[in-house]
């Protein structure tokens, strides 16, 4: 046993000097192929470096440069479109500074087709209530009263008289807009048959009305015949044709209600306020207006009064009580 305790207590300093020698050949060896190699320490850092910083600038998850660029409009359109800056402009929802037509896309959330630099003086005239008022049995025109600005229609169906042929010179140029702009939605073939009817034409129109009704309802009192007639035309003086102001268009061979529902009726009716029309006898307003429905008759009252009634689903009589217009 002590001789045991003698011999491992002289091995001990040999394994210690091997192990140094051992460690200090490993550093040398280290040390000789820091220096062999000491021309291209750098790259692999740099290489490192420079793609983390890639990756954390842009936040997003690890996606090529392309993806990132094409995903950058989807998330900056809307914000820069101008919804919020809308809701933070003036009171009326438009941008202080823009043009009237752009204000005016802007408060209905609809551009126009069509340039709209010509036509936004007609559309929208100066006096916005110039052209808003009843023309009715309560609210007639004299024998002899004719618009001093009747122009010729341009979209006129070339198969009508001459005396149906002529407009007021703002709400012709403003028609000229819409039915411009229909041609872009494909609303390519509507055209006027009716505007402007003189006090005699009309009274001509309501007296053969009458004898057709006469023909049909021989057993009909005159009352009845005209009870029947004024349902869709009007005695001379109260039709608003007299004024000038309106006009009757469609795409089919005769004024009827078969163009109601069609591709260009539903247009027409759909886009007339944004250039100063209103569908004059809407088919759920019969009760106020007392004329059957027609999806052919529009009448110029200006963008203003168009898009407020619109927006309020007011036909004219109802709006001008609700504006205290006589
Ligand atoms: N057809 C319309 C109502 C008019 O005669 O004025
Ligand atoms: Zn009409």
């Amino acid at each position: 046993m002590p001789n045991k305790r003698k011999a491992s207590k002289k091995a001990s300093p040999y394994l210690c000097a091997a192990v140094v020698l051992i460690l200090i050949a490993v550093i040398l060896l280290a040390v000789i192929l820091v220096l062999a190699f000491s021309d291209s320490p750098e790259p692999p850092p740099v290489e490192e470096s420079s793609d983390v910083p890639t990756i954390h600038e842009t936040s997003e998850p690890s996606e090529e440069p392309s993806r990132d660029e094409s995903s950058e409009p989807e998330f900056s359109e809307p914000s820069d479109n101008g919804v919020d800056e809308s809701e933070q402009s003036t009171p009326g929802g438009e941008d202080p500074g823009l043009s009237p037509t752009a204000a005016y896309e802007q408060r209905v959330g609809k551009a126009y087709a069509i340039d709209m630099t010509d036509w936004e003086q007609y559309v929208c005239p100066a006096d916005p209530m110039e052209y808003v008022f009843l023309v009715d049995a309560t609210h007639t025109l004299a024998a002899n009263f004719e618009p001093e600005d009747l122009v010729w229609i341009k979209d006129m169906r070339k198969d009508r008289p001459e005396y149906y042929s002529k407009l007021r010179f703002c709400a012709e140029k403003a028609l000229e807009a819409f039915l411009e702009e229909g041609r872009q939605y494909g609303i390519d073939d509507v055209k006027v048959s009716n505007g402007f009817r003189s006090y005699s034409i009309q009274k001509s129109l309501f007296e053969s009305y009458k004898n057709d009704e006469r023909a049909k309802h021989p057993d009909y009192t005159e009352e009845q015949i005209e009870a029947l007639v004024l349902t869709y035309s009007l005695r001379p003086g109260t039709s608003e044709h007299q004024s000038g102001l309106c006009v009757d268009m469609h795409n089919q061979i005769n004024t009827d209600l078969s163009f109601a529902g069609t591709k260009a009726a539903i247009w027409l009716e759909e886009n007339c306020y944004r250039f100063g029309f209103i569908l004059r006898y809407p088919e759920d307003k019969e009760d106020i207006t007392t004329v059957m429905f027609e999806p052919w008759h529009f009448r110029f009252v200006g963008r203003e009064a168009a898009t407020e009634m619109h927006d309020l689903g007011m036909c004219l009589e109802e709006y001008c009580a609700y504006k205290g217009i006589a």
